[in-house]
């Protein structure tokens, strides 16, 4: 099986999805995120405030160069560097989970954790997704509108697509 990258904008559920379809498909899962953060022992919101973005965007695509597992599920930014892409197209597929800023705004209200979504106001927030949307539809081979599914049911999507 090749692999599958999960991409989309904060609070598409990556992580959530990567996890649960690794379960069902019985193969083994990573996320960029959460490598980092272990890689380094600190959080991601720390790493912002205290070396800035472009440190972090550097661990990312080291972490992507690194991680060989079947499911991997990407921070939002990944589609900032063009090297991660041709990284993720060379190595297995892309699946683009789709959701609608409302949507992002629902699921992140509470949100503390990620820090370019809660240092801006509504109106940042909405350029930050529009910027965003071409690249995710662009580099994906696959997109999948989550709005109103849960969990199972896009794993069940994306299992049908990869089969
Ligand atoms: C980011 C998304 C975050 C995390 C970091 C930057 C982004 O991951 O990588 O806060 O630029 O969109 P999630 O997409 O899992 O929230």
């Amino acid at each position: 099986m090749k692999g599958i990258y999960l991409i989309g904008f904060m609070g598409s559920g990556k992580s959530t999805v990567g996890k649960a379809l690794s379960r069902k498909l019985g193969v083994s899962y990573a996320d960029t995120d959460k490598f980092i953060e272990e890689e380094k022992d600190m959080e991601i919101k720390d790493m912002f405030a205290e070396y800035g973005e472009a440190y972090f965007r550097e661990l990312e695509t080291n972490a992507l160069e690194l991680l060989d597992e079947s499911i991997i599920s990407t921070g939002g930014g990944i589609i900032k560097k063009s090297e991660n892409m041709k990284l993720m197209k060379e190595r297995g597929i892309i699946v683009y989970l789709e959701i609608s800023f409302a949507e992002v705004c629902r699921r992140l209200a509470e949100d503390s954790t990620r820090p370019l979504w809660n240092k801006n106001d509504l109106e940042d927030k909405r350029k930050l997704y529009e910027e965003r949307l071409n690249s995710y539809e662009a580099n994906s081979n696959y997109i999948i509108a989550c709005d109103s599914k849960d969990v199972n049911q896009i794993v069940e999507e994306i299992e049908a697509l990869v089969k």
